[in-house]
């Protein structure tokens, strides 16, 4: 099975995260294919999709979003999750949810929705973006936890092999 990792990112800290999830899934033995989810139209040849997003003033980016709403029936058709990367600092601020993707969960019937901490680096920001975050003093760095990041993928794995690779294994093997 192929399973699709896409994310929208505007600074680039998003899709490693993508990366890094389609590292653990590679290495438990599942084909990935990585990718912007601006490059992305149908999710039809994929078995499963992780899907995710970098959170701006509260929203996903429009990338990930029209991706969701488009392709809605094909998602509910396999497995899905869907992540998203915003907060910033130790601990993580917005402490709340970042994110409202309830209606995104009911639409595509994505088994989890899962946050992540995001990075803030002041030379990607445009000037607007440093007024924006200086305005709310925004903690700069990069705060992305790769433990929770592979933690998460590796059970995203153990979700789907059984769905794959180990139906082929020997009878009485774990
Ligand atoms: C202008 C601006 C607005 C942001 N708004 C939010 C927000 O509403 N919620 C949040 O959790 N993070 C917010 N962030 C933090 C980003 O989501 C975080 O930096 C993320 O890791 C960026 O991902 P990217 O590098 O893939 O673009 C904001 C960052 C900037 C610069």
């Amino acid at each position: 099975m192929t399973v699709l990792i896409t994310a929208a990112s505007r600074h680039g800290s998003t899709i490693e995260i993508a990366q890094a999830i389609g590292r653990v899934l590679q290495e438990r033995g599942l084909a990935v294919d990585v990718r912007e989810a601006a490059t992305v139209t149908m999710v039809d040849a994929y078995e499963a999709v992780v899907l995710g997003s970098a959170v701006y003033m509260g929203a996903w980016l429009k990338a990930a979003r029209g991706l969701a709403e488009s392709e809605a029936t094909a998602l509910a058709q396999r497995p899905v999750w869907l992540f998203s990367s915003g907060p910033i600092g130790d601990p993580p601020r917005p402490d709340e949810q970042p994110v409202d993707v309830a209606a995104m969960i009911e639409e595509t019937k994505a088994r989890e929705h899962r946050i992540f901490a995001g990075r803030l680096d002041r030379h990607r920001l445009n000037l607007r973006e440093k007024t924006i975050a200086l305005a709310l003093r925004a903690p700069l760095g990069d705060f992305r936890d790769w433990a929770a990041i592979e933690a998460w993928a590796a059970t995203i794995a153990d979700t789907l092999q059984p769905l794959g690779d180990r139906s082929a294994e020997p009878a009485g093997q774990p």
